[in-house]
């Protein structure tokens, strides 16, 4: 909520009406009331503190384990469509590395100590550069070789989260295969980064296969997650 580098949620230096805006909510006053039944003073009810813990123990629940996916690994073999099983086959092959870097069950290599990896999207200058400031991990260690080097998202949900890339900079799933194919986006234009990953050197790729690895892809979508009431506006 108060971070600065990059700025989030922008809350710092907006406290007061931040709060204001919160405590004039009614839907809000009486779901913290119920919250924080032994806070007797309004300004305890909804106070920063309180608003830090609802929103830690609503992030809590967030936990999204019913795609097709998870069946087929529980037991449940044909909710997973054909095109997916062999997609998931290519997702774990040596040729395409994907799983990797994207480690089930969560699909990212970030869980307990965060690994960041340069997927080669950018080469601006020969040397690896990124356009903008956002440089990736080296905007926080100020080192050469971190340049471009960001955490492993998830892969849960992928298929409802597009744009995708730190920056958006690709519209679809079609897109992201195309970019790890060819060895990261920069290699398309001819200049690979010379900063990219061991592991994202491109590799061949039919178009059948192209449609397995992004049926894989979809199946990670959690319908009962998506649309369960629980995790959807108070304002109902
Ligand atoms: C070397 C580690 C590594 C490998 C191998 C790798 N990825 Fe990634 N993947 C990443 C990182 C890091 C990002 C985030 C890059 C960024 O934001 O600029 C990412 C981003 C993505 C995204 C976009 C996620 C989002 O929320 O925007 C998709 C989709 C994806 N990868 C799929 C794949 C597939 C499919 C493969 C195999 C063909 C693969 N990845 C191989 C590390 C890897």
């Amino acid at each position: 909520m108060f971070g600065e580098r990059p700025i989030e949620m922008g809350t710092l230096g907006h406290e007061v009406p931040v709060l204001r805006h919160i405590r004039s909510n009614s839907v809000y006053v009486s779901l913290f009331q119920s919250a924080f039944p032994r806070r007797r003073e309004p300004k305890d009810v909804i106070s920063f503190e309180t608003v830090g813990r609802a929103i830690a123990a609503f992030q809590r629940t967030i936990v999204s384990a019913n795609s097709a996916y998870d069946k087929f690994v529980a037991g449940d073999r044909p909710a997973l469509s054909a095109a997916a099983q062999r997609g998931l086959r290519l997702f774990r092959s040596d040729r395409m590395q994907c799983a990797t870097c994207h480690k089930p069950p969560f699909f990212t290599d970030a869980v307990g100590t965060p690994h960041f990896h340069n997927t080669g999207l950018y080469n601006v200058d020969g040397a690896g550069g990124l356009p903008g400031p956002d440089q990736g991990l080296a905007n926080e260690t100020h080192k050469k070789v971190d340049i471009g080097r960001f955490r492993t998202p998830t892969l849960r949900n992928i298929s409802v989260t597009a744009p995708y890339m730190h920056d958006g900079s690709m519209k679809t799933l079609g897109d992201v295969v195309d970019h790890y194919a060819s060895g990261g986006r920069a290699a398309q234009k001819g200049q690979p980064s010379p900063l990219r990953s061991t592991r994202v050197q491109g590799f061949e790729i039919t178009s059948a296969e192209q449609g397995d690895l992004i049926a894989f892809l979809n199946s990670l979508t959690d319908k009962t997650f998506l649309s369960a009431p629980r995790y959807q506006t108070p304002y109902r």
